[in-house]
């Protein structure tokens, strides 16, 4: 059986990382416009650099949850009975990889990936960015940005995403509230490819309808359970 997850910010939220979208989430403190947009950064620069550095540091507070560690489990598992999972991630934590999966998609960037804007150049870096940081290649000072895509930037690696979910058997989404595209579509590609579709959130997501099948509850819960049926049937 060949899987594509999808996962959005509620998979990390019972490891202690906010939401966006929920009561007291990150989009009610912080405006969108101001730090995660390419203009946003350009007018303010240092208060993006402290947005996203503060959220690097609290990567260190927290750790992988249940629902992380099952679908490593589940990677692992179908590996070797032939399958495969293809975990794309709209979050921007390590939690993924830190619960054991290997190749993750993080379709929005990561918190621990920086570039220069000057030379292009990634590097990871765990750090805070800090005014008059130097790029490590062109030696540019204030060109290091963190590897985010921001509203109005194009999700990365879109062609690999299309190819496994034109072949998968069935489309997950875990976490999401499926209020941001291209992600909130994948549902409907998935379902045009012949794809079953399930949704596994704490509530119907805005795209609910569009999906086969939803289970819904804490993914630390419902997550594991969901993992163990799939591995318990094949
Ligand atoms: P949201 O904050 O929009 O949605 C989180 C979803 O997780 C909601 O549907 C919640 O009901 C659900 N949820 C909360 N706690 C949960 C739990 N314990 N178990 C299961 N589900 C839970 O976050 P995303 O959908 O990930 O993009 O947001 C998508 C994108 O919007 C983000 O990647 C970010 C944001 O703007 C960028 O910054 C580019």
């Amino acid at each position: 059986m060949n899987i594509v997850i999808l996962t959005g910010a509620g998979i990390s939220a019972e490891s202690g990382i906010e939401t966006f979208r929920d009561a007291g989430g990150l989009w009610e403190n912080h405006r969108i416009e101001d730090v995660a947009t390419p203009e946003g950064y350009a007018r303010d620069p240092d208060l993006v650099q402290r947005f996203y550095n503060l959220r690097r540091a609290a990567l260190k507070t927290v750790k992988p949850n249940a629902a992380h560690i099952a679908l490593a489990k589940l990677e692992h598992r179908l590996l070797r009975q032939d399958g495969s999972v293809t975990l794309v991630t709209q979050n921007v934590d390590d939690l993924h990889e830190r619960g054991g999966s290997t190749d993750v998609i993080h379709m929005h960037g990561q918190l621990t990936s920086v570039f220069c804007t000057a030379c292009n150049h990634r590097w990871n870096h765990a750090q805070d960015i800090k005014t008059g940081q130097i790029c490590i290649t062109c030696k540019t000072s204030d060109t290091t940005r963190p590897d985010i895509v921001w509203f109005g930037e194009m999700p990365y690696h879109m062609d690999r995403i299309e190819a496994a979910l034109s072949s998968c058997d069935l489309f997950v989404s875990i976490g999401t509230s499926g209020a941001v595209y291209p992600a909130a579509g994948f549902v409907q590609m998935a379902t045009a490819y012949g794809a079953q579709t399930l949704e596994l959130n704490l509530e119907r997501s805005q795209g609910s309808h569009y999906f086969d099948d939803s289970q819904l509850g804490p993914a630390s819960k419902i997550v594991p359970q969901w993992v163990d049926a799939v591995l318990n049937e094949n």
